[in-house]
């Protein structure tokens, strides 16, 4: 929710945490700081809006903040307080002995205020993450190591910390709980950051911190100990991402840059999860013996547009296999209901970023019933990747744009390729569906490169169509996740009222709201169930409501059920939410676009949700 970055050892430390905040200010944004250890003291220098505007600041102020070699920066995405200056990270304590940032939430930060109140110590800020950097200026006494261990004991709910103390130069102190924060040590520095990316451009070797982990950064390295100040060992993970990876390129946003990367990112996957004709997972998943076939239930669970990725997976594994249990259920449900669990349940848990609250709290329940769990993550290290036994990586790239785009097709290209694994291991499989489907997955890519060639006729239809009051996203079986994954793109980054709906539901309630100014986007590909959708689209547009159609390449008859027609390249009927979502996608990232939104950091969101 907020992005960290810390380094200590480098004479342009000032550039390196601005840089930092800049790669990670998808996290947060709506205020930024950076306080720096300069030879005179700590510099800390914090604003309302965007880390750009920070620079600008700095750069007005560079000759204070000369001869910083260490230093600690934040953008935030406030939960506790208001957005203001004083709100804004990094905090001080009222001695001015700690100077610390925060990601997460303090659920006792009240207590604490309260106890240290009484005590005559005066809180300037109304954050929770105050309350640490005042409880540790209080138990401070000249051991650093013992000041951490007191202070993470004794607060409860999630934190990333990251701390300087006033009488120790050349030290970062970290701490995590709940929280991301991964370290590294490069060229006789030491840095941290909420995220990996961050830190590409130093080091490949990265530390990601354990639950109840200190770090402490210096020249020398980075060392590590538990809360209890018990020193442990530990090895770095190797991150293969490239650092340009994480940059825009000629792209005017992330987003846009993203949607493209769709078709490589495909053909990767399907490259390194296949054979000719034959799914090759045995060498990525390595599940007990047998365990396909004993299992009868499967639970796929997930958040946001991960959710709508494992919707698309159940439509396919049960397309394969009628004989399972198939659950979706998104995670903030997930965990606090008595959902079956055992040796008999495969859970299968969904997370971009690895390190979503809810989808780890779920995993950790499913766990705890003795489930065999499996993680999809695009982030090796993570969270999620750590604590669940078994993970399959997509291979997507650091996605950056808050808005999931490629991520959304890399997962269920993973979940795809694991419906096959799964029925083919059970022995229901045919060699047919098999070749059928592989076969069909390797003509996505360029079928997906078609569609984002015609780019044009997508912006013209979300310009046409930007002045509707709200839309309505219809589709049948395969195409219901995609109408909420369409309708929630419009949300996100265009702040438009829009619904998705199955179909044949439309009559029940939703259609008293149809007229002239709501937009009906229907998704109508060829196959059995073409017929019914089209009179749910008669149904509306006998209401008023412009229809866009989405159809198959060839179906010239469905323009005279519609308003305006985007024709979509044949597929596999379990395929065609890899080529359906692209139009989506660029729709509503026109739409947002014609409408002047910020479409890489939409108002109110962030990418990674680290609290409940
Ligand atoms: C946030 C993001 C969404 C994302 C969801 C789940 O809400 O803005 O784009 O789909 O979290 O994130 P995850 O990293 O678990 O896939």
């Amino acid at each position: 929710m907020c992005g960290i970055m810390g380094c200590v050892g480098k004479p342009d430390a000032r550039e390196i945490i601005l840089n930092g905040l800049a790669r990670q200010e998808y996290r947060g944004y709506d205020s930024a700081g950076i306080a720096l250890r300069c030879p005179d003291g700590v510099r800390n220098i914090k604003i309302v809006g965007r880390v750009s505007e920070l620079a600008k600041l700095i750069e007005e102020r560079a000759a204070e903040c000369d001869g910083a070699a260490s230093g600690i920066g934040h953008t935030r995405w406030a939960t506790h307080g208001g957005v203001t200056v004083t709100n804004a990270h990094p905090h001080e304590s009222s001695d001015g002995m700690i100077t610390l940032v925060h990601n997460g939430i303090i659920e006792n930060a009240r207590e604490i205020r309260a106890d240290l109140e009484a005590k005559g110590i005066t809180f300037v800020t109304e954050t929770d993450t105050e309350s640490p950097c005042q409880l540790l200026a209080n138990i401070y006494d000249g051991d650093a190591l013992a000041a951490m261990s007191a202070l993470c004991n004794s607060l409860t709910g999630a934190f990333a910390l990251v701390i300087m103390f006033r009488d120790r130069p050349g030290e970062i102190w970290c701490a995590r709980k709940g929280s991301p924060l991964v370290v590294a040590t490069a060229d006789g520095a030491s840095y941290c950051a909420s995220d990996p990316t961050a830190l590409l451009e130093y080091t490949h070797d990265l530390f990601f911190m354990e639950e109840g982990e200190i770090a402490l950064l210096s020249v020398d390295g980075c060392r590590f100990f538990s809360f209890d100040g018990e020193r442990a060992g530990k090895e770095p993970i190797r991150l293969n991402w490239d650092s340009v990876m994480a940059d825009k390129g000629q792209f005017e946003h992330f987003m846009r840059k993203e949607i493209e990367e769709q078709p490589d990112v495909l053909r990767l996957t399907i490259d390194s999860y296949t054979a000719v004709t034959s799914v090759d997972m045995e060498k990525s998943l390595k599940l007990p013996d047998g365990l396909m076939k004993r299992i009868r239930r499967v639970q796929l669970v997930a958040c946001g547009t991960s959710h709508y990725a494992t919707l698309a997976a159940k439509d396919i594994i049960e397309s394969l296999d009628d004989s399972l249990d198939i659950r979706v259920e998104v995670a903030s449900e997930y965990r606090y209901r008595n959902i079956p669990g055992g040796g008999d349940t495969l859970a299968v848990f969904v997370s971009q970023s690895g390190e979503t609250a809810d989808t780890l709290a779920a995993a950790r329940l499913a766990r705890a019933k003795g489930s065999h769990c499996v993680a999809i993550t695009n982030v090796r290290g993570s969270t999620i990747d750590r604590e669940v036994e078994h993970t399959l990586l997509s291979l997507a790239g650091p996605e950056i744009g808050v808005a999931a785009t490629k991520t959304f097709t890399a997962q269920i290209a993973l979940l795809a390729l694991l419906a096959l694994h799964l029925t083919k291991e059970r022995g229901v499989l045919s060699a047919r569906d098999e070749a059928r489907l592989i076969g069909g997955m390797r003509l996505l890519p360029a079928q997906m490169q078609s569609l984002l060639e015609r780019e044009p006729e997508i912006k013209a239809l979300a310009e046409k169509y930007s002045g509707s009051k709200g839309y309505f996203f219809i589709g049948r079986r395969e195409c219901v996740p995609l109408t909420m994954e369409g309708a929630l793109k419009l949300k996100e980054i265009a702040y438009l009222p829009s619904e998705a709906y199955a179909a044949g539901e439309m009559k029940h309630g939703p259609i008293a709201m149809l007229d002239e100014k709501l937009a009906v986007v229907a998704l109508v590909p060829e196959g059995d169930l073409r017929e019914k959708t089209l009179s749910n689209v008669e149904e509306c547009r006998a209401r008023n409501a412009p229809i866009i159609l989405l159809v198959t390449e060839g179906d010239a008859e469905a323009r005279e059920f519609a308003s305006d027609v985007v024709f979509i390249p044949r597929t596999e009927r379990e395929l065609f939410s890899f080529v359906g979502v692209i139009p989506l996608q660029l729709f509503a990232y026109h739409t947002a676009k014609t409408l002047g939104r910020d479409i890489d950091m939409p108002r109110n969101l962030a990418k990674s949700v680290t609290v409940e």
